[in-house]
């Protein structure tokens, strides 16, 4: 018997109740793995356990929240094409469970591996100072201030909203790391830290803009054009970073950035016309070319002494 009032709290419900259940909201629309993951984050019913009642469907289980209240999310989901994860307001990502809401992206999985890369280029000399253009969530900030805890770290975006994003997840993960989140574009904000910038991750907005307007609507109307439209080509938020880069690099300063999956040869030309060396692409998960890094010169030499205060030249 089902009892599914959206104020329910917590209810256990009988295995072939819960499948059936299951059944009906897929007949309403959308995909299996997109229930089964609200089931999992908003229900507390893992895989495992999901796959167990269809062996035993005489089984209880117990749900963290009612049925009903599933039930209207889901469709919420299907007729209004809003994410899960802004509908549950978290997103897991990494090891970490992050704050997500509408106005601000959220965090992909591919985007994962910038983290992994960042710590290949710098081995086991963490850097004393990084940033993470286009925030956002704070995702990979929240990432890097726990993987270098004793460095200095910034955050920017243009978005405000995406700001008290990264600043409620950063309090959580990270809070007694330094960083800072400053609004502005790109490298503006950071201009008195030029010069000292040894780590830089980014994930621009990169879809060329006809590629954003046909996305499907769980994207195109609900995760906002500013993280996601790169214009025509998809690439002017990204020729503006790679430009400024040797710039505002640390000599021998690593710049990681992702794009999207058909522009690795476009992005690497970038990197070498601004200058960059060391220029290496890589995959994501699905083979697909997902991102570029590239080194600033002078690697070779030694590490110059880091000033704990901002510089007073500015350009
Ligand atoms: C693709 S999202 C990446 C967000 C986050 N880093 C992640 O990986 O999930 C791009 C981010 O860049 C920000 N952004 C767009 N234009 C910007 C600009 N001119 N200067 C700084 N940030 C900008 C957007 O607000 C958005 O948060």
């Amino acid at each position: 018997m089902l009892s599914d009032g959206p104020d329910q709290a917590c209810q256990s419900v009988c295995g072939s109740d819960l499948l059936r259940w299951r059944r009906l909201q897929l007949d309403q629309g959308g995909r299996s793995v997109d229930l089964d993951w609200l089931l999992r984050e908003e229900a507390g019913l893992d895989w495992a356990t999901l796959q167990r009642l269809r062996l035993d469907p005489g089984r209880s289980v117990r749900l963290l929240t009612g049925l009903g209240h599933l039930q209207t999310l889901w469709r919420r989901h299907c007729l209004q094409h809003e994410p899960l994860q802004y509908l549950v307001g978290r997103c897991p990502w990494r090891d970490l469970e992050l704050d997500v809401a509408p106005g601000v992206l959220i965090p992909r999985q591919e985007t994962e591996q910038l983290v992994a890369l960042a710590q290949e280029c710098v081995g086991a000399d963490p850097p004393r100072c990084w940033a993470d253009l286009g925030t956002g969530s704070g995702c990979l900030a929240a990432a890097l201030a726990r993987l270098w805890p004793d460095a200095l770290g910034f955050g920017v975006d243009r978005s405000a909203r995406a700001l008290r994003q990264a600043q409620s997840n950063l309090q959580r993960w990270a809070p007694a790391q330094r960083v800072h989140l400053l609004a502005g574009d790109w490298w503006a904000p950071l201009q008195s830290w030029w010069g000292r910038l040894e780590v830089v991750v980014t994930n621009p907005p990169y879809i060329p803009t006809a590629t954003w307007a046909a996305l499907e609507p769980v994207v195109q109307r609900h995760e906002p054009r500013l993280a996601l439209d790169g214009g025509a080509d998809g690439l002017a938020a990204i020729r503006l970073i790679v430009s400024d880069a040797p710039r505002a690099l640390a000599p021998g300063g690593w710049l990681l950035l992702e794009h999207h999956h058909d522009q690795s040869e476009a992005v690497q030309e970038l990197f070498q016309a601004a200058g960059l060396e060391q220029i290496s692409a890589h995959r994501d998960l699905e083979g697909n070319g997902r991102f570029v890094v590239g080194r600033c010169a002078g690697g070779g030499r030694p590490r110059p002494e880091f000033p704990t205060q901002p510089a007073s030249r500015h350009g």
